[in-house]
Formats: C-alpha cells, structure tokens, sequence
C-alpha cells in the first residue's frame, strides 16, 4: 500500500513539473513574433484620405476604437470619442477592452513608431512585443494591401489626442494562454484590386463581412458554412442578435434582395434621426449607420456582387431573441 501511494505521489509530481514546464514555456516562448521594422510612412494627402476612408468604413477601425451609443440602432460612433477606445469585445473570453489609438502620448499611441503600430496591426503584439488578443482582428488585417495599412496608419495618427487610460484586458483561463500562440509575423500581403473586376473588388472590402457571418469553431470558420450567418451577439440588454445569412440562397439568405433594396437598407441608416430601437423593433451590433455614413456606393455593390457569386447555404437564422418578451 505503501509503495502505491509512493507511485502515485511519484505520478503526480511528475504532472506537476512537466505542466509547470509548458506553462512557463508557452509564456517564455509566445508570442512569436519578429521585431518591429524601422518603417516611417509618409503623410501624403493621398494617403491620408485613403486612410481615413478604410478606418471609416471596412477597416471597421473607428466602429471599435470609439464609444459606441447602444441605445441607437445599429449603435452608432458617439461624435467626440473616435479613437479613445474603452468598449469590451471580451465576450465569452472576458474583459477586453479596445484600446486607446489616438495621438495621445501618454494613454494612446502617440509615442509609438509607425513599424511598432504596423506590427500591431498585422501581427498582432503592442509596442512592447506583449500578445493582443484577437479581438483585434489582425489576422484580418494582414490580408490586406501594405499600402492600404500604411494609409491606415497615416490616418490613425491625425486623430486629435484623447486623454482616456483604458484599463488592461483580463482573460480568462485558457484562452489567457491560447490566445499567446496567436501572434504571428503576416505570411505575405493582400493586393488592392484595380477595380474591374467588381467581385474581386467586393471579396477585397467585404472581409469584415465575413468575419461576422461566417460560423467558426475555435476560431476558425466552418467550411462551407461562409456567409450563412448565426454567429450570437450578446447585446447589452440581456438580449441575443444572430448575424444573418447573406449567402444568395432565396429562401433563408439575401437571394431575393435586389440591389438596390441592398443599397437602401444602408442608407435607411445614415440620418442619425432613423435610429431608433424602438421603431425597429430590435438593436443590433451590424453597424449599419457606420458603413452608410462612409462607404461609397460602388464599394457597397461590388459586395453585393460578391456575395451574390457565393454559393447558396441553407440556413434558417433567427434574428433576434428579446430579452423580457413574454
Ligand atoms: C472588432 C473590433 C476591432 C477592430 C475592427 C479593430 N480593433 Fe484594434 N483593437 C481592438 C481591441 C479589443 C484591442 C485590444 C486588444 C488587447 O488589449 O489585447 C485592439 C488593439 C489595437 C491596437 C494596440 C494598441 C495598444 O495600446 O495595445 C492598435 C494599434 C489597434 N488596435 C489598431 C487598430 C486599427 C488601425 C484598426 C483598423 C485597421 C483596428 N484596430 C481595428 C479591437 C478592434
Ligand atoms: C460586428 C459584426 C458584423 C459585421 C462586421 C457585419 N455584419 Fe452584417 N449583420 C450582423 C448582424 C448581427 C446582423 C443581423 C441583425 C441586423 O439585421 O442588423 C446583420 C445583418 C446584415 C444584413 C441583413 C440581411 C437581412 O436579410 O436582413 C446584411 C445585408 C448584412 N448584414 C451585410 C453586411 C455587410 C455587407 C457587411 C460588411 C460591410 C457586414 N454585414 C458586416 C453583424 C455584422
């Protein structure tokens, strides 16, 4: 009996060094990433509205970075908070709040250099080579064009100084560890269409899309699952909104939405006045007013004519479930 529990303490010491192992592995070796390059962009005014046209519209950069009015439909950038950061897209992981990425030097990123706010945004660590967690969708952000991120940057770093210290993100076990292994350096870039190919064009700006109405399991979208929609978002209210499937099938996707009809349900979202919950019936996270507000047309209709060259997935999504309603 002796000896067994000598075994068995003998196993268990064993556990416990070879997990303290990997623990202080995984914190010693991750993030993996290379260090920052000694990039300077330059501002010029082409640059500075390409860059400001991204972050406004399918960058989605000032929809997350700002304070967010969730009692407007579609919950809408409050006028004065660009850039300041401080809303919680944690969701099941915990609290993560989007950072501060105004010229503030002292609680933004005002002291940073352009390639330290590069690898940031494309491979994923802060200045100080600590992990960001994928929240911020740099694995995104990294299929687009190197020309675009640096217009993005050039923007980005005309935005008027906001005092706010955002507070450090607090991940819950495990994904505080996962969440490490995901930096990486970008495995080559995207390349800006030229625009006369509209479904290229579309495929390019519609990336964002994607991300919200494709399913995915542990992080990664479920083949043939793209676009169908489903994908929860919990809303402040208690309430649950589900993104829709935009896939072209004619029952439960868009496959009988024309394009103008498409057009017209950003544009029912531009005048701040239209945003009321309440004569909507619902809330959502679609950032709806954000698009309309920036995006040009033809930008919005080579979307369309992307998703529409998708294949049709079947999928019945419910909208929404209210929270309360009896
Ligand atoms: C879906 C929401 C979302 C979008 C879209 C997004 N971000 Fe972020 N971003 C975040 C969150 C959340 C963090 C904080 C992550 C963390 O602390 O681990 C962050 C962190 C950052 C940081 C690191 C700053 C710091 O102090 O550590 C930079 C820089 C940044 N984002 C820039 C951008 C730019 C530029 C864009 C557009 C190209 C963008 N983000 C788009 C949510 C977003
Ligand atoms: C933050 C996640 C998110 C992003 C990003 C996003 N959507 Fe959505 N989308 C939703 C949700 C949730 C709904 C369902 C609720 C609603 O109608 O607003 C929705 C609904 C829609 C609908 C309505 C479909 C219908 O049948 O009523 C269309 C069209 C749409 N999205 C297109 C887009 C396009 C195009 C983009 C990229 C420019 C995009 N979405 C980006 C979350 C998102």
């Amino acid at each position: 009996m002796k000896k067994f529990l000598k075994v068995v303490l003998y196993l268990f010491l064993v556990v416990v060094v070879v997990l303290a192992g990997g623990y202080i592995y995984l914190i010693s070796a991750f993030p993996k990433v290379s260090n920052a390059t000694d990039l300077k962009i330059e501002a010029t005014p082409e640059r500075l509205e390409r860059g400001k046209y991204l972050a406004n519209s399918f960058a989605f950069c000032i929809d997350c970075h700002s304070s967010r009015d969730v009692n407007k439909f579609g919950m809408p950038v409050k006028p004065g908070t660009e850039g300041q950061g401080g809303d919680d897209y944690g969701e099941g992981a915990g609290f993560v709040p989007a950072a501060n990425i105004t010229s503030d030097k002292e609680t933004g990123i005002g002291s940073w250099t352009d390639g330290e706010i590069f690898r940031a945004i494309t491979s994923g660590v802060n200045k100080d080579g600590k992990f960001l967690a994928p929240m911020m969708p740099y694995p995104l952000f990294s299929q687009i064009d190197k020309e675009d991120i640096y217009s993005i940057i050039a923007y980005i770093r005309t935005l008027p100084p906001i005092k706010n210290k955002v507070p450090e993100k607090n991940l819950k076990f495990p994904v505080s560890i996962i969440f490490r292994t995901v930096p990486s350096d970008p495995k080559g870039f995207g390349k800006r269409p030229d625009g006369t190919d509209k479904v290229k064009l579309g495929e390019y700006y519609g990336i964002a899309c994607k991300f919200c109405h494709s399913q995915n399991e542990k992080g990664e979208m479920i083949p043939g699952k793209e676009f169908a929609g489903g994908v929860e978002f919990p809303l402040p209210d208690g309430s649950i909104v589900r993104s829709a499937n935009i896939t072209p099938d004619k029952e439960t996707g868009i496959g009988n939405l024309s394009k103008e009809l498409f057009l017209a349900k950003f544009k029912s979202c531009k005048d701040e006045s239209s945003l009321d919950p309440k004569t909507r019936g619902y809330n959502t996270v679609m950032a709806w007013n954000f698009i309309a507000k920036t995006a040009a047309d033809e930008d919005l209709m080579a979307i369309y004519e992307y998703l529409m060259a998708q294949k049709p997935v079947n999928n019945k999504v419910e909208k929404i479930t209210l929270q309360g309603l009896k």
